[in-house]
C-alpha cells in the first residue's frame, strides 16, 4: 500500500506541519473517575477497550507511515491520559511503532508505579515518567477523589526518581477555597510542604497546576483568587531556589542541571487517539473525543478528525509565542524563520508593551518572564483555559452522550461548560471544514 493511504486524510494533515512532529498518544480509559479532571477518558467497563486500541494502532500506522515519509522519525513520543498504564503491552508496542528520535514519556498512575513495573516501562523505551502524586497529604486526596492515598504517591515517586532520565511530579493546588478559610490555608501549607518533600527525592520535574474547575465536571466553577496563587507560586520559586531548583515554565520548576524536559509544550505534535489534538504550525486540528464516534472514522477509512482551526501565519505566530511564554522566553528569531514577518510584527509590539510594563527583559536575544510576567502569564493561562479550551472540550465531550450523560457516570455535564465571545470569536474566525477524506465539523 502506498504511503500514508492506511488512513484517507493522514498525508493532508501531515502536509500541514512545517517541520517534524512530536507524537502524542490518548489512552482514554481509567479505573475510577476524578471528579476534577476535564480530560477525556470514560471508566474502563464502561465502553469496551478492545474496540479503541484497534482503531488505535491503525490511526498510529497511518499518521506514523505519513510522517516518516515526509520527515523520518518523529521528535519525541508522549502518551497520556486518562490512565496509559492500564495498558503495558499496548505501550511497548506503541514504542516499536513510534519511530522517535528524542524523549519517550507516558503518564503513571501512582498505583501503577511498582518498582516491577515501572523497571518494565523503562525496558520497553520509555525514558521519562510523569508521576500524577496530586498531592501527598492524605485530606487532600480524599477531597480530590484520588484513587490512592498519600503513601502511595510518596512510594511511586520514590521508586521512579532514578529510574529514568526524567521524572516529572504532578501536584495540584486548590487555591479557590475562600481566601481566609482555614481549609484554604490548610491547603496552602500542604502544597508547601508537598513541593518541598519532592524538591529533596530529587525529581528533575516538579509540576504545581492549580486546580482548574472546567464547569462540565461535578467540581464546578468557582472565583480563582489571583493574588493568593500568585504569592502561593512565587513562595514555591522561592523554595525551589533554596534546595537547587529552577523555574522553567509558568507551572514547573526543574532540579538545577536536569535535562531539558516539559510535559505540555511540544512545538509541533500530531496527537492521534480519541481527544487527542494536533498543532502543525498554522492549524490546529482536534480527534473525535467520544470512543464510538472515533472508532466509526477509522473503521470508515478516514483519519478520525473532527474540528480543524486554521491559526494562519498571525494566530501561528501567536500561538506558538504564548507556549514560548509559558516556557519562560519568547525567542523571536524562530517566530520570524517559521511565520515571517506577519507573525512576528504584532509579537514585536507586545514585546515593547510587555518591556514597558515590566513583564519581560531582553536577555541573548530572547526575552525572558520576570517574576511580574510569571504572575500575568499565570492569569493569562487561566483565561485561555476557561476562554478556549472548556469551551471546546464541553463541546466535544457531547459526543459522549451514550455514556457521560449516564447518572452513574456523571463526570461531565457539556452543557454545563462556560462559553462566550471569545470563544465565539475565535471560532468564527479560525474555524474550517476538516480535510479532505474526513468527516466535515459538527457544528453545535
Ligand atoms: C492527564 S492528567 C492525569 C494523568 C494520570 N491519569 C493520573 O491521574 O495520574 C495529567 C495531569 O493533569 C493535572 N490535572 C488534571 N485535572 C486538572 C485540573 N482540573 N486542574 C489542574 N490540573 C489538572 C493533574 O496534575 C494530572 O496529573
Ligand atoms: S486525573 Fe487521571 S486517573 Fe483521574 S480521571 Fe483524570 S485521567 Fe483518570
Amino acid at each position: 500500500m502506498p504511503v500514508g493511504t492506511l488512513l484517507a486524510g493522514a498525508a493532508d494533515v501531515v502536509r500541514l506541519l512545517d517541520a517534524p512532529a512530536g507524537a502524542y498518544v490518548h489512552v482514554p480509559f481509567c479505573s475510577s473517575i476524578c471528579p476534577f479532571c476535564p480530560y477525556d477518558k470514560v471508566r474502563l467497563g464502561d465502553v469496551p477497550a478492545m474496540p479503541y486500541l484497534e482503531a488505535l494502532r491503525r490511526e498510529v500506522d497511518a499518521v506514523v507511515d505519513a510522517h516518516t515519509a515526509r520527515f523520518g522519525s518523529f521528535t519525541s513520543l508522549y502518551v497520556g491520559g486518562g490512565t496509559p498504564t492500564l495498558f503495558p503491552e499496548v505501550l511497548a508496542d506503541l514504542v516499536e511503532r513510534v519511530p522517535t528520535a528524542g524523549r519517550r514519556a507516558v503518564e503513571v498512575l501512582p498505583t501503577h508505579a511498582t518498582p516491577a513495573r515501572l523497571d518494565a516501562l523503562a525496558a520497553a523505551g520509555f525514558d521519562a515518567v510523569s508521576i500524577g502524586a496530586q498531592s501527598f497529604h492524605d485530606p487532600v486526596l480524599r477531597r480530590l477523589g484520588r484513587p490512592h492515598d498519600a503513601d502511595a504517591s510518596r512510594r511511586a515517586v520514590l521508586a521512579a526518581v532514578g529510574r529514568f532520565a526524567v521524572v516529572d511530579v504532578d501536584l495540584i493546588v486548590d487555591v479557590a477555597l475562600p481566601g481566609s478559610s482555614p481549609a484554604a490555608a490548610t491547603a496552602v501549607r500542604a502544597f508547601l510542604d508537598d513541593v518541598a518533600w519532592c524538591f529533596e527525592t530529587g525529581a528533575d520535574q516538579v509540576s504545581t497546576y492549580p486546580l482548574m474547575r472546567f464547569g462540565y465536571t461535578p467540581f464546578g466553577v468557582a472565583r480563582h483568587a489571583r493574588r493568593r496563587e500568585h504569592a502561593v507560586l512565587s513562595q514555591v520559586a522561592e523554595l525551589a531556589r533554596r534546595l537547587g531548583y529552577e523555574r522553567r515554565s509558568v507551572w514547573t520548576f526543574n532540579r538545577l542541571g536536569s535535562p531539558p524536559y516539559t510535559s505540555i509544550t511540544r512545538r509541533r505534535f500530531l496527537g492521534m487517539g480519541a481527544g487527542a489534538s494536533s498543532v502543525t504550525g498554522r492549524d490546529l486540528l482536534v480527534n473525535h473525543f467520544g470512543l464510538a464516534a472515533y472508532e466509526a472514522a477509522v473503521a470508515a477509512g478516514r483519519v478520525p478528525v473532527a474540528r480543524r482551526f486554521h491559526l494562519g501565519a498571525l494566530g501561528g505566530a501567536a500561538y506558538e509565542a504564548f507556549w514560548q511564554a509559558y516556557a519562560g522566553a519568547v525567542d523571536p528569531a524562530t517566530l520570524t524563520a517559521a511565520y515571517g514577518l506577519v507573525g512576528a510584527g504584532p509579537v514585536r509590539g507586545l514585546t515593547a508593551v510587555g518591556r514597558a510594563a515590566g513583564l519581560v527583559r531582553s536577555d541573548d536575544g530572547l526575552l525572558r518572564l520576570t517574576p511580574r510576567g510569571y504572575d500575568v502569564f499565570h492569569d493569562l493561562e487561566r483565561a485561555v483555559t476557561y476562554g478556549l479550551i472548556e469551551p471546546l472540550w464541553a463541546q466535544m465531550l457531547r459526543e459522549h452522550g451514550d455514556v457521560a450523560m449516564q447518572p452513574t457516570a456523571g463526570w461531565a455535564r457539556p452543557a454545563r461548560g462556560r462559553s462566550g465571545p471569545v470563544w465565539w470569536l475565535a471560532r468564527t474566525l479560525t474555524e474550517r471544514r476538516v480535510l479532505d477524506g474526513a468527516r466535515p465539523a459538527e457544528r453545535s
